[in-house]
């Protein structure tokens, strides 16, 4: 299959109306999407990416109208949510309704449902006139594509349609937060961080997988944000003479992080902010890989705000 490659959201959602599967931007990282009804369709996704079949997809959409065609129900802390911060990178999950194929959430009884902030996204799934599921547009287990040549990279020939839009503003996937428990748990980090959930809903918690239950959100088993290089994460770079004098000479370094190295490293790159970091760290993993390093080395930054999720996705990475 030959990918089409185009800047327009009318052209790219002819593909959706047929069938097809297409990479979008949206302001975290670029997703794949298909028309959430569309069980073969969907079929697709989980092929093109390698995505394991109990990995359920987020269904994104347009309108907050929308959100009723997708949930049986609305709860009242989603709903305070949705008001509070919708468009966002924010993802909310609902009892889901009958009508979304159980191939879209892997056989669970509820949704994941978000309502992307960046323009394009928008207009594209106003043009496609139905919600869209959509992972992000990576192979399975590899970094999460924040430009659309990262989602060339992994998914051309597999793939309909990209969408080009510009590199995504946040560079990390959404806040996930489960509101069919009696209080909100956040099951995945993002931008929308703890602080600001319970600004709005003060119960909201941290979820905490208890040894031996099944996870809430099933993709936290499943390895994640690797490049083939090996990740590891140092709170300064004294540790690394620390940790490995040996390996010196024979490894290809590369560091990221907000304060320089005294070191030498083959590709380095110094983040004025956290969120610089954030939006960086997958594109600098692809750039690591396509460089041939050996080892990425990652400055640890404070677990606030949007720095949460970068030490989450820099821990999986690194495991
Ligand atoms: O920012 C994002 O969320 C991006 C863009 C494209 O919107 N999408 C994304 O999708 O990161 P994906 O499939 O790579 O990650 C979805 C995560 C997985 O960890 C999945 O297990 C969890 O959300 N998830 C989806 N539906 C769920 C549900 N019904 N219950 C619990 N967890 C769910
Ligand atoms: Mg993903």
């Amino acid at each position: 299959m030959e990918t089409f490659l185009t800047e327009s959201p009318v052209d790219a959602a002819v593909f959706i109306a047929r069938g097809g599967i297409v990479a979008f931007p949206t302001e975290t990282v670029y997703g794949l999407g298909a028309n959430v009804f569309d069980a073969a369709a969907i079929a697709k996704i989980f092929a093109a990416k390698r995505r394991p079949a109990d990995n359920p997809l987020i269904a994104h959409v347009g309108s907050l109208a929308a959100i009723d065609l997708l949930a049986a129900e609305i709860t009242a802390p989603a709903r305070k949510f949705i008001d509070a911060f919708f468009p966002a990178p924010l993802t909310v999950v609902l009892p889901k309704s009958e009508k979304v194929p159980l191939i879209a959430t892997a056989g669970l009884d509820t949704i994941g449902v978000r309502m992307p902030e960046n323009l394009l996204a928008q207009e594209f799934l106003k043009t496609c006139g139905v919600p869209l599921v959509a992972p992000s547009a990576n192979l399975s287990g590899r970094p999460s594509p924040t430009a659309w040549q990262a989602v060339y990279e992994d998914l051309n020939g597999k793939i309909d349609c990209i969408l080009k839009g510009e590199m995504t503003e946040i560079g990390l996937e959404s806040t996930v937060v489960d509101c069919t428990t009696e209080r909100p748990l956040v099951l995945r980090a993002g931008a929308i961080s703890l602080e600001q959930l319970r600004q709005i809903v003060p119960e909201t918690e941290n979820y905490q997988p208890k040894t031996g239950e099944a996870p809430r959100s099933p993709g936290l088993k499943h390895r994640h944000y690797s490049p083939r290089a090996r990740v590891r994460l140092i709170k300064n770079e004294v540790e690394i003479a620390e940790r490995e004098p040996q390996h010196e000479k024979i490894e290809r370094r590369a560091y990221i992080g907000l304060n320089a190295p005294a070191g030498k490293f083959e590709l380095i790159k110094i983040c004025a902010s956290v969120e610089e970091y954030a939006r960086f760290v997958f594109a600098f993993f692809r750039a690591a890989d396509a460089g041939g390093i050996d080892v990425i080395y990652c400055e640890t930054v404070a677990e606030t705000g949007i720095g949460r999720a970068l030490i989450d996705r820099l821990r999986r990475a690194a495991e």
